[in-house]
């Protein structure tokens, strides 16, 4: 099918390549014509693992094209909007703005059988306005669609491609006709299908997104009560996981959720609510982000105790980025507690295995390393904050050699406690019992 793809930032780029995967004949379409450039050069802005591979194979196949208009040779059946919805003032609602312009400009370009298809995480009712804004511009009832997507950076090809189910929210049944003949492939692997109406269908990413983060924030509160009371909330974790309808999942407690979507989703929706006038529904996502900016306090005190005070210590952070397997620093917990410590005084080196690229030059305060036993040497705590593979793989005993002083937070439970401690480090790891 004739497919365009409206906006190539992570959902847009990854769309994309995905659509061309399926054997589709794509267009990309991005108002930066840097962006547009370096696509049809197959580089992707990003760092996000096989994409740029896929990319090449798609754009040698002559599947997939990238420009700047909306100009095409043949029309498209099926145009994807897949602009960004970032957060906006102080109430954390989320901007609209670039999906109510992307509409109008492709209402400008469409025909009556074209069908829009909304994936843009948006506030429930965006839908509606931006079918009323682009049928009056068009002159005609526009056809749309609601389509969210639950790609997770660092697998976002694998989940584009293998979704664990798509949902099609739409008014019509061409529109969600032509919505399963573009996923046939994926559909005919017996991919769940989940048919709704369309404010159902914007519900469905935000209320996914705001249960993973409570269910992040509810560990990390555990994390909290165990903290004060001897417990350990790893055990508890795993005790309570096998039970399937709590489930294993996400209940990972550390330094808590960043990212380009979770916090802001869950404070879009709370804003959201309110103007709806459901908000006390959803006061409890206030709560949920405050516990998840109260593990990144926790880690700042946790240093200054240790170390009776910040000013001048040196201190390590292993990782920057929000997760590992992505350079996405966008409300990244790890980038949030560096920038902290350094605000107190502290004198912060930070590694990232690819991150600090894109760090550029921003956050002059932060002193960057690329190689890990230069960042270790000397420093007086080490911090890891993002679980990247390379940090698990650390060699305890050699990497303390390194540093002035055998002390670290594992901001992620994920070091190997018994090994570190054997080593000689005094080992800190959030919300357990096992500190020496
Ligand atoms: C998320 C959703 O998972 C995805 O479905 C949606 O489409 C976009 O938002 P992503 O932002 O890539 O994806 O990150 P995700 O893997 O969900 O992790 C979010 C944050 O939660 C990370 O900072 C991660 O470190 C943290 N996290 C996750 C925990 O702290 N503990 C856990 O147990 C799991």
């Amino acid at each position: 099918m004739k497919i365009c793809v409206v906006g190539l930032g992570y959902l847009g780029a990854t769309h994309a390549v995905a659509m061309a995967e399926l054997g589709h004949d794509v267009v990309g379409i991005d108002l930066d014509s840097t962006k547009v450039g370096s696509m049809n050069a197959g580089k992707v802005s990003f760092h996000e693992p096989g994409l740029e591979v896929a990319l090449r194979e798609a754009l040698s196949r002559k599947l997939v094209r990238f420009q700047k208009t909306f100009e095409m040779t043949e029309p498209a059946q099926v145009i994807f909007i897949c602009v960004g919805t970032p957060q906006t003032g102080s109430d954390g609602s989320a901007d609209t703005s670039f999906v109510m312009s992307a509409g109008e400009s492709v209402a400008r370009v469409i025909s009556p059988e074209t069908v829009v298809v909304g994936k843009s995480t948006v506030p429930v009712g965006t839908a509606a306005a931006l079918r009323d804004q682009m049928s009056e511009v068009a002159g005609f009832p526009v056809r749309l669609a609601w389509n969210p997507e639950f790609l997770r950076e660092g697998t976002a090809l694998e989940d584009s491609l293998k979704p664990n189910r798509i949902v099609i929210g739409s008014w019509d049944d061409y529109s969600s006709q032509k919505l399963k003949e573009v996923y046939k492939p994926i559909l005919n692997r017996g991919t769940p299908l989940v048919e709704v109406d369309v404010p159902t269908a914007e519900l469905v990413k935000v209320a996914a997104n705001a249960f993973l983060a409570t269910k992040v924030s509810f560990i990390n509160a555990m994390a909290e009560v165990a903290e004060v009371s001897g417990a350990d909330a790893v055990e508890l974790a795993k005790a309570i996981g096998y039970d399937d309808r709590i489930g294993n999942k996400f209940l990972r407690n550390g330094i808590g959720f960043g990212g380009g979507c979770l916090p802001k989703d869950i404070r879009g929706f709370v804003a959201r609510a309110e103007e709806l006038g459901a908000g006390e529904a959803v006061s409890f996502l206030k709560d949920v982000d405050v516990i998840n900016q109260r593990r990144r306090a926790r880690v700042v005190a946790l240093a200054e105790q240790e170390m009776g005070g910040l000013k001048d210590r040196r201190i390590l952070m292993l990782g920057l980025s929000f997760k590992p397997d992505s350079d996405d620093m966008r409300d990244s917990p790890a980038l949030d507690i560096a920038l902290r410590l350094a605000q107190a005084g502290a004198k912060v080196t930070v590694h990232d295995p690819v991150a600090l690229n894109a760090l550029g030059e921003k956050h002059p305060e932060l002193i960057r390393e690329q190689d890990l036993s230069a960042a270790a040497r000397d420093q007086e705590l080490v911090i890891l904050g993002t679980e990247w593979s390379e940090y698990r793989a650390i060699e305890p005993k050699a990497f303390g050699d390194l540093v002035a002083n055998k002390l670290i937070i594992d901001g992620r439970n994920v070091l190997d406690v018994a090994a570190w401690q054997a080593a000689g480090w005094r080992l800190i790891a959030l919300g357990r019992n096992v500190h020496n």
